[in-house]
């Protein structure tokens, strides 16, 4: 037995995810991020909120291990790591288009993950209709991309993303492209997801409103350098519903992040 290695109970007190000082600096000569640290511990709900070019999407890429660091480093404390680096628990990436197979039923969007693993579709079949009838569309596993709304191929896609049961989800914009009510629904959605299998998120949104509604913390970027500007835990009292999007408290909480998304525009403004 190695009496060093930390125990279950260890482990799952860690950071999922830590960025140490990253800088990425684009072949072009861009730098998108600088000095950007951020630790995402188990649980948490962190939206990222930044004006556009900040490096939100950049820094989501680097943590999914879709793009590499110029300096810094991610590690996973949680995890044990691939000799990739990355760690043995799934990663869950929703981007802001669904970016569904066109040709292959919704079943087959999100067996496609697994299917990827060497799961077999019979074998993937009874984890595939379970998040499929998570996020409502278990009576359209048939069904085929083009007969759907944007709102349903969302689901879709979110769906995939949770096909492997990964302990981190990020999401980048997801629902930037849909209509306010179907925003909220998916909101709720999403929320419901978060309570229901503990999944660690890290979202990224443009929207105040959203980041207010969704998160227990909001980290607010700056740009010319990308990083953290303000980092801010957001305890809600109120239970997160339609009443919610209608109280002071979220009325206050709103207010709060926009003054620091200012000032955060104005500082990379300064820049
Ligand atoms: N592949 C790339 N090559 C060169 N520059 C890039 C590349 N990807 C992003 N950039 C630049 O890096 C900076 C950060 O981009 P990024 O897409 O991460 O910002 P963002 O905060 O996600 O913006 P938005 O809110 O508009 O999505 C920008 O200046 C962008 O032009
Ligand atoms: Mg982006």
């Amino acid at each position: 037995m190695d009496l060093n290695a930390p125990s279950p109970a260890d482990l799952a007190a860690r950071p999922v995810v830590r960025m140490q000082h990253v800088t990425k600096v684009f072949s072009n000569g861009t730098l998108a991020l600088s000095d950007m640290t951020l630790e995402v511990r188990a649980g948490e709900f962190v939206s990222l909120l930044g004006p556009s070019g900040c490096g939100k999407s950049t820094a989501l890429r680097i943590v999914a291990g879709l793009g590499d660091t110029t300096t810094g480093s991610i590690d996973w404390p949680s995890s044990r790591i691939r000799p990739n680096g990355l760690p043995e628990d799934d990663i869950g990436f929703v981007f802001q288009e669904p970016t569904l197979m066109p040709w292959a039923t919704v079943f087959a969007n999100v067996w496609l993950p697994l299917k990827l693993k060497g799961v077999s579709k019979r074998d993937a079949r009874p984890r595939v209709m379970e998040v499929l009838d998570s996020v409502g569309l278990a009576d359209f596993a048939t069904a085929y991309p083009r007969e759907l709304s944007g709102g349903m191929k969302m689901r879709v896609s979110i769906a995939r993303a949770l096909a492997t049961q990964p302990k981190l989800l990020l999401m980048d914009e997801p629902f930037a492209a849909l209509d306010e009510i179907t925003r909220q629904k998916l909101n709720d959605d999403v929320l419901w997801l978060w309570r229901e299998t503990g999944i660690t998120v890290i979202f990224v949104t443009h929207s105040v409103f959203e980041s207010v509604y969704l998160s227990n913390r909001i980290v607010v970027m700056k740009a010319r350098p990308g990083q953290v500007f303000l980092d801010m835990p957001l305890e809600v009292l109120t239970k997160r519903d339609a009443d919610y999007r209608l109280s002071d408290e979220y009325a206050a909480n709103t207010r709060k992040v926009s003054q620091a998304l200012q000032q955060a525009i104005q500082k990379g403004a300064e820049a």
